[in-house]
């Protein structure tokens, strides 16, 4: 059932582009509108809403984290990123005009669960994005919204992140066409886009030698640092959560223009730091900003392993590794930069002689507050 791959999880890495594309399935009618009407939510009172709350924990929460740069470009809603156990217990401002999106693959995770309880109680509409059909979190929920990533059976989660960050963005879409606003025109273009990620993620994974020597060659690193900015911070952080689980190494997500305030005091010789690097095309500065992160911290002695784009030349001369992806918008590029250090994780744990698919301490779903 591993279908020839070593562990679940390798497995689940390579359906990612399938997990996409499926998601991606029969949401667009022929003249390339989003119909999400399973998500079964009145028209009229999406375009009322005037806030959106994402809860959720863990992955599902870098996956909201992700989406909220998206869905506030597109659609100039706030949106507020929080994890459903910090939501439940302090006293949030939410009420009708509120859409609270609970992120879970499993639909069972107790803090999720109890987060959407209070919201509803507060009187706020609540979306579900999930991956199991019939299972708490849509059931409690005012709609759904179902990721196609199929059953995800090792316990850290890859394929339904993908699938949740691609739910995200067409729900993101779907609100910016019926709210009808200037990014209106942007939508066909941003599929179009969104339908050619599983190919270039077919992309990556056929080329991973490079990062898979890598990760052999560091089973013994003790620390590493993950640094992005925008949607790259994200990335950066769930980077290092999939190497705390599963490699048990002290790893650590920082959004890079925070180093100077303070993390840059870690760097010595040798630190290995993965830098997510953004397209250099469009956002000149964001690109240029990184890259001088990446000079300061190599200046300092860091080993630079850096993920960045094809042709993007820039990196070259401060990096000790460069790991390609190919070129997509800034926006939809977590669904590309995410892979390799996924794979690097999965890959430096079994080099430890680790079982990646149950890695100590943890379950698939955390079912108790
Ligand atoms: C990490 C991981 C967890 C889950 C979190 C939420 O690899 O799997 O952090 O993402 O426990 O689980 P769901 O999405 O099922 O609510």
């Amino acid at each position: 059932e591993k279908g020839g791959y070593p562990s679940f999880m390798a497995k689940e890495i390579h359906d990612q582009p399938r997990a996409i594309a499926d998601t991606l399935l029969g949401r667009t009618d022929a003249a390339g509108h989003l119909v999400l009407d399973e998500m079964k939510l009145d028209e009229s009172e999406l375009r009322s809403i005037d806030k959106i709350v994402v809860i959720s924990c863990g992955t599902s929460a870098y996956a909201g984290q992700v989406a909220k740069y998206a869905v506030e470009h597109w659609c100039r809603i706030p949106v507020e990123v929080e994890y459903a156990h910090e939501f439940r217990y302090r006293d949030p401002v939410v009420n009708q005009r509120t859409l609270v999106v609970a992120i879970s693959q499993s639909g069972e995770t107790m803090d999720t669960i109890m987060a959407v309880r209070h919201a509803r109680e507060q009187g706020a509409r609540v979306l579900a994005i999930c991956n199991t059909h019939g299972s708490t979190i849509p059931r409690e929920s005012d709609a759904a919204l179902y990721t196609h990533a199929g059953p995800e059976i090792a316990v850290a989660s890859t394929k339904a992140f993908l699938a949740q960050i691609t739910a995200c963005y067409l729900l993101g879409l779907y609100l910016a066409q019926i709210r009808g606003n200037k990014y209106a025109d942007e939508i066909a273009d941003v599929l179009q886009q969104l339908h050619e990620v599983p190919a270039k993620v077919q992309e990556v994974l056929d080329g991973l030698e490079q990062v898979r020597a890598l990760a052999r060659s560091m089973a013994d690193t003790r620390s590493v640092l993950f640094l992005g900015r925008h949607v790259g911070y994200p990335v950066a952080m769930e980077g290092a959560l999939k190497l705390k689980e599963l490699a048990y190494i002290h790893a650590e997500g920082f959004a890079a223009g925070e180093l100077k305030h303070g993390p840059i005091a870690l760097i010595e010789p040798g630190q290995p730091v993965f830098v997510v690097v953004p397209s250099p095309r469009g956002r000149d500065s964001l690109h240029a900003k990184i890259v001088s992160n990446i000079q300061e911290i190599r200046a300092r002695g860091a080993r630079t392993i850096v993920i960045a784009e094809d042709g993007d030349t820039d990196v070259e001369p401060y990096a000790d590794t460069v790991l390609r992806v190919p070129q997509t918008s800034t926006l939809l590029s977590p669904l590309l930069t995410i892979v390799p250090l996924q794979v690097f994780a999965c890959e430096l744990a079994t080099a430890k002689g680790l079982d990646v698919d149950q890695p100590r301490n943890l379950a698939k779903s955390v079912t108790v507050e």
